[in-house]
């Protein structure tokens, strides 16, 4: 999620744009860069950088930028590496504009073609530098910026926040909203603009949020909001917020932890818009030909990855092996990197990470490649070296995953797995077409089902106290399931410092049912499914040596409530969509538990978000 700040006043712009960004780095980003409208030279001076904002401020050194307007931006790549090219602001062809910007258009290609046909250049793989030369191809004397701004969104596709300065316009910003967050900031004779407030804390307490499809005029002195269609202007109150800059970094949440699982409908809500389009296709951005003809040969697919992206591998077997009939076999990178696996170029080896730097996954990737295995990578940092050097990778848009604990990023790796397996069955022809479209439209719903599971948060809490003393938790589930136990076990171990063990739950009798006793919570995974009646048996299993029953099901279902010590509903779907709904009161339980033992939820000992070493 990129990181806007805007300045129109009396201060250095250059130094309230840089405070601002520094504000916003807790986002996530790898590129910044900085517009401003230089007081004498009344040009548009555009400073910008790979890394770091210490990287910009290197460059800034030195620099002579008085400024009293301009733009600072800090990116986190969705359309193009990571570079000094494609790194925000991007002026127009005439340099006349500066534009920066968080989200995606969607019909930029389309946009891009009409615009060189008119004679425009492009310099990055951005979306941004189409729509800024977008603007600027309908701004001219007779049609001013505000109006060329109008003219322009009415013709991009997709979601986006905007902010645009103009050196034949210099005592205003211009700003627009449609999804993206974008709100405004009050000052005396300045005002400001940002995609959180945490960047403009330190100048004011008064903001507005602007709401989809509105857009606003700033100056030093005036902030006036319209209405995209009726283009009247919006009367809203400012409101007042009284947040810390952390607290504001964590919208209000106590935990990042806690901020990424409230995400998680809005993460399911974005793959589905990136990969799921009209009439129920499945489309992964830029899959040439050539590599589709590759996928439809394979003839099986090696899932690879650590941690809980090796849980996520674990449920995509389920739904490959089921829907696209295709053999799958799972390893934990630092497994198959070792066991010298005997690969060709008939298999698919599928990285899954969310950083992309994992050291065993990129070693493992890397066998791969050496023994012709075609090779695919799902992961979240874009440009990250999983993804550059896979022969195809499919971006999970989880947004910066800042909890060392993975809760979105595993939601998104899940979501992505739906769509990969829709896609491969289509192209295998393994599965009827009306289940597919049926799961489609099915999936469409996932986001409002998991909005409604988090709606257990409190009774979850309970829940949490009345066992966060506890030191042995067991976990158990069947099928799609059984990585669900594995991931809540997971959860609470990385984040509570408590023994918990995921079990496949057929295996209860084999050993762990010793564990059993009136001191034992057993989580169970138990939404319908064709192993529910065997769930059921091994929760009678538990009860009858006094264990203690915590149980996920699907709701009304009374049976396993009266049954259960605890029983938590998800909402009824189709049993691949499953392992979404049922992880997310695990997270919360999770959570919770840590909180209440003191630990440091996003920063837990001995863990590192990116284990970049073997
Ligand atoms: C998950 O909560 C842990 N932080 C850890 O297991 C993580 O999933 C693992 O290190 C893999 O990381 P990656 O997804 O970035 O490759």
């Amino acid at each position: 999620m990129c990181g806007i700040v805007g300045y129109i006043g009396h201060r250095n712009a250059v130094s309230v744009l840089i405070q601002g960004l520094e504000h916003l780095e807790y986002r996530g980003y790898d590129s910044a860069g900085i517009a401003c409208l230089n007081r004498s030279s009344h040009a548009i001076e555009v400073v910008k950088e790979k890394g770091k904002l210490a990287a910009l401020k290197n460059l800034l050194a030195g620099r002579d930028l008085s400024a009293h307007a301009g733009l600072g931006h800090t990116r986190w790549a969705t359309h193009g590496e990571p570079s000094r090219l494609n790194a925000h602001p991007h002026l127009d062809n005439s340099k006349r504009l500066a534009i920066i910007h968080n989200g995606i258009i969607e019909n930029y290609a389309a946009l891009k073609d009409e615009l060189k046909a008119k004679g425009f250049r492009f310099y990055s793989q951005t979306d941004t530098e189409v729509a800024v030369n977008l603007i600027a191809c309908y701004y001219s004397r007779s049609t001013g910026l505000v109006e060329a701004v109008l003219k322009a969104v009415k013709r991009m596709e997709g979601y986006f926040a905007f902010a645009l300065i103009s050196r034949e316009e210099p005592d205003r910003l211009i700003a627009f909203k449609r999804s993206n967050p974008l709100v405004i900031g009050f000052g005396q004779q300045e005002n400001f603009l940002a995609s959180d407030v945490s960047a403009l804390l330190p100048y004011t307490n008064r903001f507005l949020y602007l709401e989809d499809d509105e857009y606003a005029v700033l100056t030093a002195r005036t902030v006036e909001v319209f209405d995209l269609k009726t283009r009247k202007p919006v009367k809203r109150r400012p409101v007042e917020i009284q947040w810390t800059i952390a607290e504001a970094q964590k919208g209000g949440y106590s935990h990042y932890m806690l901020k990424e699982i409230y995400e998680q409908p809005a993460v399911v809500e974005e793959i589905i818009k990136n990969q799921v389009k009209p009439g129920g296709r499945i489309e992964f951005e830029r899959m040439s030909a050539g590599y589709r003809a590759k996928l439809r040969k394979i003839r099986r697919v090696y899932a690879v990855s650590c941690g809980t992206a090796y849980h996520a591998a674990i449920v995509g077997q389920y739904m490959l092996e089921k829907y696209a009939r295709i053999p799958v076999e799972v390893a934990v990178s630092s497994e198959f990197r070792y066991e010298d696996p005997v690969l060709n170029s008939e298999d698919l080896v599928v990285v899954i990470s969310q950083s992309g730097e994992t050291a065993d996954t990129l070693a493992a990737l890397r066998i791969a490649k050496q023994k012709k295995a075609l090779t695919l990578a799902i992961v979240n940092v874009v440009g990250s070296t999983l993804a550059r050097e896979a022969d195809f990778v499919i971006y999970t848009h989880a947004g910066p995953e800042i909890g060392v604990a993975s809760t979105k990023a595993y939601v998104a790796q899940l979501a992505t797995m739906i769509s990969v397996t829709i896609f491969m069955a289509r192209l295998r022809r393994k599965s009827p077409e009306a289940e597919l479209r049926s799961l489609v439209s099915e999936f469409k719903k996932l986001p409002a089902a998991c909005e409604k599971t988090l709606e257990l948060a409190k009774s979850i809490d309970r829940c949490a106290r009345k066992h966060s003393h506890r030191k042995n938790f067991l976990y158990i589930g069947r099928g799609y399931n059984y990585p669900t136990a594995l991931e809540g076990a997971l959860k609470l171990k990385e984040i509570s410092y408590a023994h918990a063990h995921g079990y496949a739950a057929g295996e209860l009798k084999h050993g762990p049912i010793a564990l059993i006793d009136n001191e034992q919570p057993v989580i169970c995974i138990a939404p319908h499914s064709k192993t529910y009646a065997k769930m059921v048996s091994n929760i009678q299993e538990i009860k009858a040596r006094d264990g203690i029953v915590i149980a996920i099901g699907t709701a009304g279902d009374d049976a396993l409530d009266d049954m259960a010590d605890d029983f938590f509903a998800i909402p009824k779907m189709s049993e691949i969509f499953s392992p979404i709904l049922a992880v997310i009161p695990l997270q919360l339980f999770a959570y919770k538990v840590s909180v209440l033992n003191g630990r440091d939820v996003d920063q837990p000992r001995n863990l590192a978000k990116s284990v970049t070493v073997e």
